[in-house]
């Protein structure tokens, strides 16, 4: 396979063509950005961790019946995946209250929920991703109704398979983003990552946040809670 010109460069990863049409290879950057792309910054090694570990993730799910994007892991940051043209929707499942969810609604961090949510927010920058249901959805054309269905029957399908095997590693999944791609026949497949970027990993044990909110929050810590999250998922539960 070869690797030819990039063909678009977002805040995290670089897409680049390759000689086969239906396939693309993702590379991974230690950019890092928050709140729309105003708070920037490095983290170190994050685009190693986040290849590695969505790409381990995302077999999980192939495995569980989960149908991905995934096609195999290249190199450290690289991966080549099935071309997909990206659904705007960011698809948020959440099982305790944090972050934006605690804010619009007055809850607390850490109120768990009985039945996970998920909601939708319009994926588009100069809007700030405004959050949008599913009618909001259909008459912007982002999606049908038959798409938006199997679309959150596979984010909870994954909210079930990746919160038991994140327990394993004594790692509470709180919530996380989703995205998904139609392959050139129009299948639906997970696309886009899921990593430390794009999940609230909570130790099980301590309640230690171990992903991008210590970034964003300016907690400290960083590198070091991706690299935790790593040998997490490399070793099993230690
Ligand atoms: P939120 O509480 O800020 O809405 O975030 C919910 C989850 O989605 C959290 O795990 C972080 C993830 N997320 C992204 O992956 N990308 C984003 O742009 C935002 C705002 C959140």
């Amino acid at each position: 396979m070869e690797k030819r010109e990039q063909l678009y460069e977002g805040k995290a990863k670089r897409v680049y063509a390759t000689d086969e049409p239906d396939l693309v290879i993702v590379s991974y950057k230690d950019d890092a950005t928050a709140f729309d792309g105003t708070k920037k910054g490095t983290i170190v090694g994050k685009g190693a961790v986040n290849n590695r570990m969505s790409n381990l993730l995302m077999r999980l799910l192939e495995k569980e019946g989960v149908p991905t994007h995934f096609v195999r892991e290249l190199s450290e940051r690289e991966t080549v995946v099935k071309k997909v043209s990206i659904v705007p929707l960011e698809v948020i499942v959440r099982n305790v209250a944090a972050g934006s969810f605690s804010k619009r609604y007055g809850v607390e961090e850490g109120v768990v929920f009985a039945e996970p949510t998920v909601e939708f927010s319009y994926k588009n920058d100069d809007l700030h991703d405004p959050l949008l249901n599913d009618s909001h959805a259909l008459a912007l054309g982002l999606a049908t109704k038959e798409e938006i269905a199997a679309i959150k029957a596979m984010a909870l399908r994954v909210n079930e398979v990746l919160k038991a095997y994140f327990l394993t590693l004594k790692v509470r999944l709180i919530d996380f983003k989703l995205e998904f791609g139609r392959l050139a026949d129009g299948t639906i497949v997970l696309a886009d990552e899921i990593s430390p970027d794009t999940c609230r990993f909570w130790d099980a044990t301590t309640g230690e946040k171990l992903d991008k909110d210590r970034f964003r929050r300016d907690l400290g810590g960083v590198e070091d809670a991706y690299n935790e999250m790593m040998q997490r998922v490399l070793g099993g539960a230690r």
